[in-house]
């Protein structure tokens, strides 16, 4: 190790670069118990882009009663027009918060689905079907503005409420959200339990059913400690698009076993010592997830934040 980076070893069948989906400033915040400034948000999205990240989550245009910690999205988005070359995508339920993302000039958006009705009927109040529904004109008006449209699929691997998840159901709705007109997906392990056999055996299902691997992202929270060996299972299979959330903030208010996503320093730790190009500075995103858990009050959750800045465990 020299300088903050594991030494370099590639490995055969592995992409030569990764697009990391920040989602720390969406996924992470959304799940804090209190409220973090706007002004402290739009810090931690300018530090993200200058370590590098080019594509930032920057947060949600929900019902603000829903997410309380998202709810100033009108305050903090136009305090990061202006950050260039970083895409900055938005959640967006329905009709209403596309209209509220539009207003502010937002350029992508992201609509997020459920495969199990207890998680569709937790977070948005519809059934599987409804809430397609509710999406449809949203993806079809925001194609038709030029926006991109990602389409999330939460409880990939399995559902708190329901427990596994048959790998035929998630085809089924990821078949349904590219249909509507989604640009990419992102496949959520919402509680982190998914395992490498079955992310392969995932990928290699929605491939049969004609949905090609350069359309789908990852998103795996890192409850079991799994989601690192996830990402390699999914980086082996041709996934370039991996979504991890820096310093390992995370979760999901409406799904109580979802911790943190998969932290992006621990991703690119590993991915650094692949020679797997992702355009971050692990120093500067390091030193950004030290300063936002001193906001936060608490340390890391990462192994490389803590190994890096020398964290008491
Ligand atoms: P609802 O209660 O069914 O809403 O909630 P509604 O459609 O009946 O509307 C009720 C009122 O809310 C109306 O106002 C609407 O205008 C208003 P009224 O006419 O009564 O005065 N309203 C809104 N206001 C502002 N912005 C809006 C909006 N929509 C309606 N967008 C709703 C349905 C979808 C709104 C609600 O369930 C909701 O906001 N859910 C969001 C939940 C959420 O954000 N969860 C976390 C993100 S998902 C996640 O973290 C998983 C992920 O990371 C992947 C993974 O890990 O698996 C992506
Ligand atoms: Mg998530």
């Amino acid at each position: 190790m020299t300088d903050g980076l594991p030494m370099s070893v590639p490995a055969e069948g592995l992409p030569p670069r990764v697009r990391i989906h920040e989602v720390g400033a969406r996924d992470g915040l959304q799940n804090e118990k209190t409220v973090v400034p706007t002004g402290v948000k739009a810090e931690f999205i300018h530090r993200l882009a200058t370590a590098g990240l080019s594509t930032i989550e920057a947060t949600s245009f929900v019902h603000p009663k829903w997410v309380p910690q998202l709810a100033d999205a009108e305050s903090l988005f136009p305090q990061l027009t202006g950050i260039p070359g970083v895409d900055l995508p938005v959640l967006v339920p329905n009709g209403r918060g596309l209209d509220r993302a539009l207003e502010l000039g937002a350029r992508r958006i992201a609509v997020f689905g459920s495969v199990t009705e207890s998680f569709a009927k937790a977070n948005l109040n519809r059934t599987v079907d409804e809430s397609l529904a509710m999406f449809e004109p949203v993806v079809t008006k925001a194609r038709a503005t030029g926006l991109h449209v990602r389409g999330y699929l939460s409880m990939c691997f399995g559902d708190p409420w329901e427990g596994p998840v048959p790998v035929d159901q998630v085809v089924s709705v990821a078949r349904r959200l590219l249909d509507l007109g989604c640009d990419e997906l992102s496949l959520g392990d919402t509680i982190g339990v998914a395992t490498p056999g079955h992310v392969r055996t995932l990928l290699s299902a929605l491939n049969e059913a004609g949905v090609g691997t350069d359309s789908v992202g990852v998103h795996f929270h890192d409850t079991y400690g799994q989601a690192l060996s996830n990402t390699l299972a999914a980086l082996q299979h041709g996934v370039t698009t991996v979504d991890a959330s820096a310093g390992g903030l995370g979760g999901c208010p409406y799904a109580k076993s979802a911790t943190g996503n998969l932290a992006t320093e621990d991703l690119v730790w590993m991915l650094e010592g692949l020679g797997i190009e992702t355009g971050v500075d692990l120093g500067l995103l390091t030193a950004t997830s030290v300063w936002m858990a001193g906001q936060l009050g608490r340390p890391s959750p990462s192994r490389t934040v803590r190994a890096l800045s020398h964290q008491e465990q």
